[in-house]
């Protein structure tokens, strides 16, 4: 079999199974055998596969036409630039998460050597890009998944950080309740979505992705009403919030995250001293994706 046939019989394949970037799917999964980029599929279509190679681009090919997701298959994916190992155990950072990372940098101005809690860590994708980006910062990566915690080490140490990246398991911001300790930031991306629509969803993400990543409870906002119960105890002043939410939740999270908010400021001596400024972000597609608050 040459590469042509391969990627042409591939794509038929995932063609037939639903799948909507099948010649995506067949290029990645096909370079990935090969050991080689794009240009050199199409540079090279008539070099002839071994059969260990067509054996592993089918494997590849048939895990991808069962709807897994291409990079549960591959193990990793670019975020914000860096390359995170990822895998059944956690949620694959989407792009619209990039500008929870865009948000919480605009406040570097405001700390030199902030502690951020990131909670619902996952993969680690907000701990390692935050800390990344953000030399002086220091992170706790928390998640409630023993799946998700051995994952999220492993990028940690892929990407050096862990002299200033920790994680913890543990339930929302208790780890930190528990020993009284404060955080400047906290920033999360926690599950959102209503119980009942998640078999709804595409089979990449219904079967296959952790349901302790997607569901957000009857109506999705269940884990944000938790969160912010607990922030009044945890968020330092001054300090910052931010969380991604679903599309149509901005307005509900916003407003749950203006009562916590105004205990905070109000805990502080009073709404005087601390002045709120709460907003919302847009992502690429002009969905209203990032609710955030700053006490100053
Ligand atoms: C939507 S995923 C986000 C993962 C990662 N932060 C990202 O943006 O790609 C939500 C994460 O929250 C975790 N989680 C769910 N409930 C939690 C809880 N009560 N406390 C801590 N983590 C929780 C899940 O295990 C999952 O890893």
């Amino acid at each position: 079999m040459t590469v042509h046939e391969a990627l042409k019989g591939a794509v038929a394949q995932l063609r037939k199974a639903g799948v909507e970037d099948a010649r995506l799917s067949a290029e990645v999964l096909i370079q990935r055998v090969l050991g080689v980029g794009k240009a050199h599929l199409y540079a090279h279509p008539d070099r002839v596969l071994t059969q260990e190679e067509e054996r592993r681009i089918a494997e590849g090919v048939s895990r991808r036409a069962r709807r897994e997701p291409l990079q549960y298959i591959t193990g990793v994916v670019e975020f914000y630039g860096l390359e995170l190992e990822v895998g059944p155990d956690v949620l694959i950072p989407r792009p619209e998460t990039e500008g929870l990372v865009e948000r919480v940098l605009g406040w570097r101005s405001m700390w030199e050597r902030p502690l951020i809690a990131d909670v619902g860590t996952g993969s680690g994708a907000l701990a390692v890009a935050l800390a990344h980006h953000w030399p002086g910062a220091r992170i706790v990566g928390i998640d409630v998944s023993p799946g998700a915690f051995q994952v999220a080490s492993r990028n940690i140490r892929r990407h050096g950080l862990a002299d200033r990246v920790s994680l913890v398991q543990g339930d929302l911001l208790f780890p930190l309740l528990d020993h009284g300790q404060r955080a400047d930031i906290v920033v999360s991306n926690p599950p959102y979505i209503p119980s009942g629509d998640i078999d709804g969803l595409q089979p990449e993400v219904a079967r296959f992705e952790p349901r302790a990543a997607l569901d957000g409870g009857g109506d999705g906002l269940d884990v944000y009403r938790r969160l912010f119960f607990q922030l009044p105890e945890v968020l330092s002043r001054p300090g910052a919030v931010a969380v991604e939410v679903g599309a149509g939740q901005a307005g509900a999270v916003r407003r749950l995250l203006e009562q916590s908010c105004g205990v905070v400021a109000g805990g502080a001596g009073g709404a005087a001293a601390v002045q709120m400024e709460t907003g919302t972000d847009r992502d690429l597609a002009g969905i209203e994706r990032v609710v955030w608050a700053r006490l100053s």
